[in-house]
């Protein structure tokens, strides 16, 4: 059984659709159309739900899911360098601006090699699929045919992406080595890799998109980011940078441009309805108003702000006014490729920004007044239905329209990490333990648009 489309599924999990509330699922009946959308979700108290599991059963079109196996949406993960995973768990010790320079530069001139692509891309698809993302934003390197084979490998496993072939021009802050030629080969090249995203045979109903994707401000000439607004005015595509992420970053902007880097980008046509800002740790509160009017999202890298930022991301107060947000690995500024973390990182990052982290200060004085924490579920939601929602894209929660990109947890699996009591754990306890202490044995399938993408021997049906 390798596909759930055309079938009804009769399972338990969660999801949780809008901020703030989690729904537990209790023997839902998931109706999947032959495309992999979902048809229709019957809870047991709803009208026709017998009928429905009669007529599944009958015509052999029911799956049923085994007892202690949880249904999630699949992860959207909206920050990552494809690139980067070789380096992935090492490299954390130099500033932004050293970082680039000393580690990571060197690493994505390497993907003018094909066969070093083939093999790091790969791995790293089935790595992230294996991890339960379901949905990818990805930064590839200056590379047309690398980032080709990325598009590739991502239709061949079945991952839904977003990716972009990262435009960086300036010879005052990219190396000779490693720089698109000219600005006409920054835009020229994004147009091209559009193109082939939207023509690729293997590609007709859209699962990759392709994203134009400005590096940062400071690694871009403004003929660049003026071309590539003008591309995204024109072709409507999704885009992807980073903003505002460290005070080196940030002041770059300031200094060069004279106003903020939100300012800036929204200056150039680069903040629009599907544009992805990473981090944004350093936005104003009339940066906020900003991206909230263009409908643009921030993607939230705790991890990865931990090490490169120097600051906490004011999460709490950006989805108070209304800003979208979905969480990032940033892959490999953070040091791990699962979401889980990413979830982790979040609640924990939001728990020291209100509690402050200075033992010399009085309790009173050390933190951020105003109720600034996120909770489990509210990052939760982030990195799946937030996520879907930043990138205008029916993913994320299990509702009708909305794709099946689904993981199932087996909270039983004996290498796994998750220990479930009877007596004491139940209702959105379970999806707390879940989001506290699965690991990668704990996701026993993962499907996307209704496909099963890894482990196929799961104990279906
Ligand atoms: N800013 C510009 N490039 C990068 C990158 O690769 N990672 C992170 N975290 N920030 C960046
Ligand atoms: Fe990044």
């Amino acid at each position: 059984m390798t596909s759930l489309n055309g079938k009804t599924l009769l399972a338990s999990g969660f999801h949780a659709p809008e901020r703030g509330r989690v729904e537990e699922l209790r023997n839902a009946l998931i109706a999947i159309d032959p495309s992999g959308v979902i048809a229709s979700v019957l809870h047991p108290h709803d009208a026709g739900y017998d009928d429905a599991l009669e007529a599944a059963r009958r015509a052999g079109l029911l799956e049923t899911l085994p007892a202690q196996s949880y249904l999630l949406p699949g992860f959207v993960d909206l920050h990552v360098h494809a690139p980067q995973y070789p380096q992935l768990g090492r490299a954390l010790d130099e500033p932004l601006e050293v970082w680039l320079h000393k580690y990571t530069f060197p690493l994505e001139a390497r993907y003018a090699d094909l066969a070093f692509a083939r093999r790091s891309y790969g791995l790293l698809v089935d790595d992230l699929i294996a991890n339960g993302t379901t949905t990818a934003l990805y930064f590839a390197t200056i590379h047309q045919d690398a980032t080709r084979l990325l598009v590739d490998i991502c239709l061949e496993r079945g991952q839904r992406a977003l990716v972009g072939k990262v435009a960086m021009d300036d010879p005052d802050q990219c190396p000779a080595y490693y720089r698109d030629a000219s600005p006409d080969a920054a835009v020229n090249g994004t147009r091209a890799l559009i193109d082939y995203v939207h023509g690729h045979p293997d590609n007709a109903e859209g699962r990759v998109r392709p994203v134009i994707t400005p590096r940062f401000i400071p690694s871009c000439t403004d003929a660049t980011l003026e071309g590539l607004g003008a591309l995204a005015r024109e072709c409507g595509c999704h885009v992807q940078t980073h903003c505002s992420e460290s005070d080196w970053a940030h002041g770059y902007v300031l200094q060069r441009h004279g106003i903020s880097d939100t300012s800036s980008l929204d200056r150039f046509g680069l903040l629009r309805a599907g544009s992805v800002l990473a981090h944004a740790n350093f936005i104003t509160p009339a940066d906020i108003e900003t991206i909230r009017a263009r409908k643009a999202a921030v993607a939230h890298c705790a991890l990865s702000n931990a090490y490169f930022a120097g600051a906490v991301f004011p999460l709490k107060a950006a989805l108070e006014k209304g800003v979208q947000v979905g969480l990032g690995t940033d892959i490999s500024g953070g040091p791990s490729a699962s979401m889980f973390d990413a979830i982790r990182g979040t609640v924990m990052a939001s728990r020291m920004l209100e509690t402050g982290t200075d033992p010399a200060q009085k309790a009173e004085a050390r933190g951020t007044a105003g109720g600034v924490r996120v909770d489990f579920r509210d990052a939760f939601h982030l990195a799946t239905a937030g996520g879907g929602a930043a990138l205008g894209l029916p993913v994320g929660r299990f509702s009708p329209g909305y794709n099946f990109d689904a993981i199932l947890i087996d909270a039983a699996a004996p290498n796994g990490t998750i220990r479930l009591w009877d007596e004491l754990d139940g209702g959105d306890g379970i999806l707390q333990k879940i989001v506290y202490s699965a690991s990668r044995a704990n996701i026993a399938s993962v499907w996307v648009g209704g496909r099963l993408l890894s482990q196929p021997e799961v104990r279906l049906g």
